[in-house]
């Protein structure tokens, strides 16, 4: 046996008694999608400046770029579809009785996937608002065409759209942040996948988690600052290693009914 498929059985022995599962995701689960990280040598980062484009100071000065490139990546994400690793961890709720996806993508491919529960905490690209938040935040405002070069203004105020994602400086959404806690809290495990995990305040669930003695298992090509801190480390592409893991966990499971 691999080493990576022994260490894959490890996690999956220790996570079958779970009863409540947290995934906490991030860019890496949808690079198999075809949709690029952030930090990555090849992530967005390298080529967008960040403070241009996740930054409200940002669109307040250069809105039609920072537009146009959110046009660019809706259409990036239209165009892409789940990976075996989303739909493996939608396939995790018929194996536990509880199961919520926290994930700081703003994709929506899980529910795509078939996963029920998620709470996205960077937003979402489906979603749009009122740059002054007029009518209170969040004033959510239609999803505008693909094709328009600069943001529509607000019908109530004027106010450009901006797309509901959460920009560096800006708090999460709050109902959805402490619901997210909550659930890091009360965990009995937290699979980690594919986030460099040093975005804050996100990159806290996985603390709370292990502050509690939840089983945390980390899903990832590269380590990452958590990678020191978790029982069990899992290194290598979701794609391969989720499916492999549930695979697993249902292997556990006839096991165990058989005996
Ligand atoms: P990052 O780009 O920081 O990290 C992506 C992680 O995915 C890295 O640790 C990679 O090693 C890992 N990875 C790459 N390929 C993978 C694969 N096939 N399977 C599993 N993992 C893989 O992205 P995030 O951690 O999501 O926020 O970044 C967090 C936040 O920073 C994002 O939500 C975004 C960004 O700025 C906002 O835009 C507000």
């Amino acid at each position: 046996m691999e080493d990576w498929q022994s260490q894959v059985s490890t996690a999956a022995y220790e996570l079958v008694t779970a009863r409540h599962v947290v995934i906490f995701t991030g860019a890496g689960v949808s690079k198999e999608s075809g949709i690029a990280t952030f930090r990555e040598r090849d992530g967005a980062w390298a080529k967008y400046d960040p403070r241009v484009y996740a930054t409200m100071e940002g669109f307040r000065r250069h809105p039609e770029q920072v537009w146009q490139w959110y046009n660019w990546r809706r259409q990036e994400i239209l165009k892409a579809g789940p990976n075996p690793a989303h739909r493996g961890l939608a396939e995790l709720e018929a194996l536990f009785p509880r199961v919520v996806v926290i994930t700081q993508n703003i994709d929506g491919l899980h529910q795509r996937a078939g996963s029920s529960t998620v709470l996205e905490l960077h937003g979402s690209f489906q979603r749009f608002r009122c740059s002054a938040d007029c009518r209170g935040h969040p004033t959510p405002l239609p999803e505008p065409p693909l094709d328009l070069p600069a943001p529509p203004p607000c019908p109530f105020c004027g106010a450009p759209t901006r797309p509901d994602v959460v920009w560096f400086g800006e708090l999460l959404p709050t109902e959805v942040w402490e619901q997210a806690v909550e659930e890091a809290l009360q965990c009995d495990a937290m699979l980690v996948v594919g986030t460099s995990g040093v975005v804050e305040p996100a990159a806290a669930l996985p603390r709370l988690a292990l502050q509690h003695s939840a089983l945390v298992i980390e899903v990832n090509p590269e380590p990452t600052p958590l990678t020191p801190r978790v029982p069990l480390y899992l290194s290598g592409p979701a794609g391969t290693l989720i499916p492999a893991l549930v695979a697993a966990v249902r292997r556990e499971r006839a096991g165990a009914s058989g005996s």
